[in-house]
């Protein structure tokens, strides 16, 4: 794809991943993009690379705007590899001895990575550079999402260049959140936050208080993956406020998986239960769900309810995944309840109740509900009303 004009001057030269289906246990349908930044001026800049399997196509980006060898500075925002994997090629092109602008924590990093004595500029946070008509100021963000993290701020069009933050994993040919379904792209987006940001949410805070006390206006801002916001900065940038106060509606999310169907069984009653008291349910299962879109629906939830056979002392290995997988991201303010058919031992609601006790939710019921082999009438009847106390005590909340 050719490189797209973002503003005078300014280029976004990245890349789309059509076919990525999997960003480090994240399901990518409509797989992703590199975004990288070139700003040309009496100075020329290159703002992050992109994954090392589309060097060339970069290279391809960059040389339909000047020979690439014409660069001054390249800025590493993020040393993830999805963004510098390409260093070592573009280094190599535009001559080792030009500067690399990063955090200090990015030297450190890229070094690791790259093992390359590449002229490194570690920045001050608030450092500036200027290209020209153009001047740059980095801010530091830390664990935003890695401790490299930074951003760079353009101020004559007031261009947030936000490394990771406010992206999407989101490819199109469209470039532009004006472009795109912005219903849509706020789904990507809230789900790119509860899978990426999420454990990060007072970093996100932090951030925007930096940017409210610098008196930074955005006119524009421009993540590494997905859309450019355009038209709405304000609204990513609301969402982001909102979604880092992991607030909650009244909604319980209902995880689960099943051997023989019986878990299902007692799920299928559990939800109408909750649903019976006014409370938004999803049951979701990880048979259907990806734990990414599980995480999605969780971020605004009150409550989640987990079920799982016992499968050889233990939970079902998919409940494992996700729970592992959760135990990352560190949601905050939930209550939980545990649920889950057995055979000989039902063991899988005390590690369930351990798990998520561990993980500082809030048990709604320590004993959770167990059936023995198949739920029948009476055993329906007890989920049924195992919901409607799990709904109770949401409305309470
Ligand atoms: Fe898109 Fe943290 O890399």
């Amino acid at each position: 794809m050719q490189p797209t004009q973002i503003s005078k001057g300014i280029y976004d030269v990245g890349v789309q991943d059509w076919n990525i289906r999997d960003f480090h246990g994240y399901s990518t349908p409509t797989g992703t993009t590199y975004n990288a930044f070139l700003i040309v001026d009496e100075k020329i800049a290159l703002i992050d690379t992109v994954k090392k399997d589309f060097s060339d196509q970069l290279i391809k980006n960059i040389s339909a705007i000047i020979p690439p060898e014409k660069i001054d500075y390249v800025i590493s925002n993020h040393t993830e590899m999805d963004h510098t994997g390409s260093l070592p090629v573009i280094m190599n092109c535009i001559g080792e001895h030009k500067p690399l602008y990063c955090s200090k924590m990015g030297k450190k990093n890229l070094a690791l990575h790259y093992r390359n004595k590449w002229n490194y500029h570690a920045v001050e946070n608030g450092e500036e550079l200027n290209l020209g008509k153009h001047q740059l100021t980095f801010l530091e963000a830390r664990m935003l999402h890695w401790p490299d993290s930074m951003l760079t701020y353009e101020k004559s069009e007031k261009i947030l260049f936000s490394s990771d933050a406010f992206g999407q994993h989101y490819a199109g040919y469209d470039k532009f959140d004006d472009q795109v379904d912005l219903d849509e792209l706020l789904h990507h987006s809230k789900k790119y936050f509860a899978n990426i940001i999420l454990l990060f949410a007072g970093q996100v805070k932090k951030l925007l208080k930096t940017v409210n006390d610098m008196g930074l206006t955005i006119n524009m801002i421009c993540p590494d993956h997905g859309m450019i916001w355009r038209k709405n900065p304000g609204v990513i940038i609301d969402a982001y406020d909102k979604w880092s106060d992991q607030a909650t509606i009244k909604k319980a999310v209902l995880v689960y998986d099943t051997m023989w169907q019986s878990t299902e069984k007692m799920a299928e009653q559990i939800s109408a239960g909750i649903a019976s008291e006014g409370v938004s349910v999803r049951p979701m299962s990880l048979r259907t769900n990806h734990r990414s879109d599980i995480m999605t629906e969780l971020m605004d939830a009150k409550a989640l309810v987990v079920g799982s056979p016992t499968l050889n002392n233990n939970v079902y290995p998919t409940i494992s995944d996700f729970l592992t997988y959760m135990k990352g991201l560190r949601p905050q303010n939930k209550l939980a309840a545990c649920f889950g058919s057995y055979g000989w031992n039902g063991a899988s609601i005390k590690i369930l109740n351990n798990e998520m006790k561990s993980m500082n939710f809030q048990m709604i019921d320590e004993s959770g509900l167990k059936i023995h082999y198949v739920p029948d009438e009476d055993g329906l009847k007890k989920c049924y009303e195992y919901g409607q106390s799990i709904g109770k005590a949401i409305c309470q909340s």
